[in-house]
């Protein structure tokens, strides 16, 4: 039997062809944070004050976020440098950028044992006053209140390598002045100065099957716990996420439990700080991408399986701007030949990479 397809239906039967493929090339690309929002998620990016004269990345910024996060314009050493001075224009200019396109913001961060001016441990050596952080708290919040999603409060208390007896970071000048409290006056702090904000405790090295990333687990755990027995007002745990994918194994098990157990404590989570180091893997470029695109894909559908999922930011978008091949921050992840790390959803030259269609697949393809 064979079929006389009329001129008009072969021609109907092609245009739906090249409509559905169009269709699909569209859902394909479609940006990440449409995705995000059919979920009620959150994806997004960290930027720098000085990022935003790039046009062309801040166009890419725009399309794929619906959140934003300062990565250095809210932290002690830039909005705050002297006792008596604070600086908001950076983070202001983000913030504007954001509004403008209908973007939320979270704050990072507020208490930090890290790049915190000189005058702030001078203060301390002098009076322990908690006003010295309650006061920095009450100024940074009141001049972004309701306008912040959310906030790291505390970030990196935990450092079970030296030797607490609950896994906390020794080394901290807070942690020296004022013992663990610190922690609870921090929370107390930022809820009075905006109740509508969400409040994070955020730290690193959570997410990998080691027995470092175990330990840093169970510390926080403890410290969670705690702080939820004694009614600190926390609401969520921002894992920052930065993986390597050649010095670590992922175990989704492993992770799964991790959440649920975040979840058995009442609080939500965010994935803070997502980005992937690939020192240490093939010298093909196009190898690297897969293998990083594949455990991308592994961790995002374990970390956006749960209703106590927030959402995801990556810290930065393309690999054009990324801490990992900076000299200082990056120097334990950069490559020795000074090739860029391909540890971001877009590369240089904010092409979208196989990490992009991962994390695009994990949210929905819609
Ligand atoms: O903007 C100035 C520039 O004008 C100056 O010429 C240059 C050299 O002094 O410094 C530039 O500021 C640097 C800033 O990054 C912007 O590049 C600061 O010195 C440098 O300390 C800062 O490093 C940031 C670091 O946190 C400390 O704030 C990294 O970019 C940032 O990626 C990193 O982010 C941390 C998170 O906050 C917490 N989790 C880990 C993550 C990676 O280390």
């Amino acid at each position: 039997m064979t079929f006389l397809m009329s001129r008009r239906s072969f021609i109907s039967a092609a245009a739906a062809s090249v409509l559905a493929s169009v269709a699909r090339a569209e859902v394909a690309e479609t940006p990440l944070r449409v995705r995000a929002d059919k979920r009620d998620l959150l994806f997004g990016c960290a930027v720098q004050q000085d990022q935003l004269h790039d046009l062309p990345f801040m166009q890419a910024v725009a399309r794929e976020s619906n959140i934003l996060v300062h990565e250095t314009a809210l932290k002690w050493d830039d909005v705050h440098p002297e006792p008596d001075r604070y600086h908001f224009f950076d983070a202001d200019a983000i913030a504007v950028f954001a509004s403008q396109r209908n973007m939320k913001l979270r704050g990072h961060t507020l208490c930090w044992y890290a790049v915190n001016p000189p005058w702030v441990e001078a203060k301390l050596a002098e009076k322990a006053d908690e006003r010295i952080l309650t006061d920095h708290i009450e100024r940074v919040m009141g001049h972004y209140r309701g306008r912040m999603h959310s906030w790291d409060v505390v970030n990196e208390a935990l450092e079970p390598k030296e030797g607490h007896p609950e896994g906390l970071r020794k080394d901290s000048i807070w942690q020296k002045a004022f013992g663990t409290r610190y922690i609870e006056i921090a929370f107390h702090a930022a809820r009075q100065a905006d109740p509508n904000a969400l409040l994070f405790y955020n730290d690193y090295f959570l997410e990998m099957d080691s027995a470092e990333h175990s330990a840093r687990r169970a510390a926080l755990l403890r410290l969670c716990e705690t702080l939820r027995r004694k009614n600190v007002p926390i609401d969520a745990v921002g894992i920052q996420s930065h993986l390597q994918a050649y010095r670590q194994t992922y175990n989704e098990k492993i992770f799964a439990a991790f959440l649920s157990d975040i979840r058995s404590l009442g609080l939500k989570y965010m994935i803070t700080e997502y980005d992937v180091a690939d020192i240490d893997g093939p010298a093909d470029i196009n190898k690297r991408d897969a293998e990083l695109a594949s455990l991308t894909r592994r961790f995002m559908d374990v970390a956006l399986d749960s209703s106590s999922c927030l959402g995801v930011l990556t810290w930065g978008l393309s690999d054009r701007y990324s801490w990992l091949s900076d000299p200082i921050w990056g120097s334990d992840y950069r490559w020795p030949d000074g090739q860029l790390s391909r540890g971001l959803p877009l590369d240089w030259n904010l092409k979208r990479k196989p990490m992009w269609y991962a994390i695009a697949r994990a949210l929905g393809s819609y």
